[in-house]
């Protein structure tokens, strides 16, 4: 385990794969998921976040995403957002972030390439046909309509569920084989596949973590930085030979 004031030094020859989770957005006001307060202590997975909860209440699924884009809609970036967007600026296509957040505070912080695995909070698609996921931040809260698509499906949202498959996976796996650092920040390391990006890039990249404790998965990684993600990013990293 490392000190906070340790450093992280990337040199101009690291390509640098980030994975942010729930905890990155912790400081902004975003529940996570499994800590105290999370929102798995307060929500049934099963019942909000599953094919199988949309087909037995749609209703009950738009609630519970509503007021997840009514919180994140509110929400700022903090200064552990900013120190990867500044980071991403220096170091432009050797660095590939992928989120497993929904919300868009990385994108709000001035990030250009953020890729969702989880899928996107302000995004829907149709649960039918193959109109592709649009941008949407309406609250459809009960006892009001659903939405409908012109197909006559019902409009659902934009979001990786339990029991579906991630996006892009085969994107993010090329660039874990690419990287020579990875570092996972503010996530548990208890949901597959992301808890593994770590074993995938072991012995070829160094792999770091950021977060107030050792995740599930601490032994995947050569070192923890131990604190919390607004206050430890933004005096991290040490970027040898880079302008
Ligand atoms: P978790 O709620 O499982 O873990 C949040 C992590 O953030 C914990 O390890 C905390 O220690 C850490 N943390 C808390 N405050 C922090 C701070 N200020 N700075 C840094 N870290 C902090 O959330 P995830 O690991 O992101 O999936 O959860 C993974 C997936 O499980 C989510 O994407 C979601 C959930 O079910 C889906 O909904 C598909």
């Amino acid at each position: 385990m490392a000190s906070p004031m340790a450093s992280l030094a990337i040199s101009p020859a690291d390509r640098v794969f980030v994975l942010t989770g729930a905890g990155i957005s912790a400081e902004s006001g975003i529940p996570t998921f499994r800590d105290a307060d999370g929102l798995w202590r307060n929500y049934r997975i099963e019942e909000v976040a599953s094919p199988l909860a949309w087909r037995r209440d749609p209703h009950l699924v738009w609630d519970f995403y509503s007021m997840r884009r009514r919180v994140a809609s509110a929400a700022k970036p903090n200064p552990g957002h900013f120190a990867l967007a500044a980071l991403e600026e220096v170091l432009q296509d050797r660095f590939f972030l992928c989120t497993q957040n929904v919300d868009n505070l990385h994108e709000k912080a001035g990030a250009r390439r953020v890729l969702h695995m989880h899928g996107e909070l302000f995004k829907s698609r149709c649960d039918t046909c193959s109109l592709p996921p649009f941008a949407d931040t309406s609250l459809y809260e009960s006892p009001g309509e659903l939405p409908v698509c012109s197909c006559g499906g019902k409009i659902r949202p934009h979001i990786c569920w339990f029991g579906e498959t991630p996006f892009a996976l085969e994107q993010i796996f090329q660039a874990l084989d690419d990287c020579s650092i990875f570092i996972a920040i503010g996530t548990s390391g208890s949901v597959q596949p992301a808890a593994s990006f770590a074993a995938q890039v072991a012995g070829r990249a160094k792999a770091f973590y950021v977060g107030p404790e050792a995740p599930a998965n601490h032994l995947l990684f050569d070192e923890c930085f131990l604190g919390k993600a607004g206050e430890l990013l933004p005096g991290l990293f040490s970027c040898r030979g880079s302008a």
